[in-house]
């Protein structure tokens, strides 16, 4: 069995300030025993807190993985207002891809999901590509899934465990060689419900990884 992966989506949230804060407090990791030789922890934090995020954990020698919430479907070039993947490469190894708020919000549409797949996989990042339900188009060279059902996210009201697992089962069957995670109203309460199961490789936590207490709970947990 592989590391449990811990993804920490913070979403549109956070000025420099908070931020600071946020890693102060995440700085505790040294004290605490998260036995991450088991686990594996990937923050995502906003592009403008990237650089931060990567100096303070080189600094302090935090060793967790660091993702970017988007990637622009373009290489770089005249596209005002997009940041590329050769940019976000210089930051982060991870990128979160078809999150339910970005294809709601955003209108992104399964040929734009490719093509930022495709962009991400050739400079080198590692998407982490978030589905809905096993019906959801994967594109190809994608290998970190992540199952978010609708309702689950950011509403306190997780799918259950099994359920997830069951999901995170079809979707193994259509792409063998994919870790699945399961996000959706995850907490150190409820984490090792879904991480116990034996097709969920780990989870996508958001609102309850804005306090970084939290967050150390959920891994301590995982
Ligand atoms: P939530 O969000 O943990 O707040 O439900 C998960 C996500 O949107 O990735």
């Amino acid at each position: 069995m592989g590391k449990v992966l811990i993804v920490a989506n913070l979403k549109s949230y956070k000025d420099e300030n908070e931020a600071k804060n946020w890693l102060e407090s995440f700085k505790k990791v040294q004290e605490i025993d998260l036995n991450l030789v088991e686990k594996e922890v990937i923050i995502c934090p906003s592009f403008t807190q990237l650089f931060s995020f990567l100096s303070f954990f080189s600094n302090n020698n935090i060793k967790v993985g660091l993702g970017a919430q988007n990637v622009s479907p373009f290489d770089e070039g005249p596209c005002t207002g997009e940041v590329n993947a050769k940019q976000i490469k210089d930051f982060a190894r991870y990128v979160l891809i078809g999150h339910s708020e970005r294809r709601t919000s955003f209108n992104e549409t399964e040929d734009l999901l490719v093509k930022k797949v495709k962009i991400s996989l050739q400079y080198g990042l590692t998407p982490i590509f978030l589905v809905q339900d096993q019906e959801d188009i994967i594109p190809q060279g994608v290998k970190i899934i992540a199952y978010e059902p609708i309702l689950a996210i950011g509403s306190g009201h997780p799918d259950t465990p099994e359920n997830a697992d069951a999901v995170a089962a079809q979707i193994k069957a259509k792409n063998p060689d994919s870790q699945v995670l399961y996000g959706g109203s995850v907490t150190a309460d409820n984490i090792k419900s879904f991480t116990s199961k034996a097709n969920i490789d780990g989870v996508v936590v958001g609102g309850a990884s804005l306090e970084a207490e939290e967050l150390l709970k959920i891994i301590q947990n995982a």
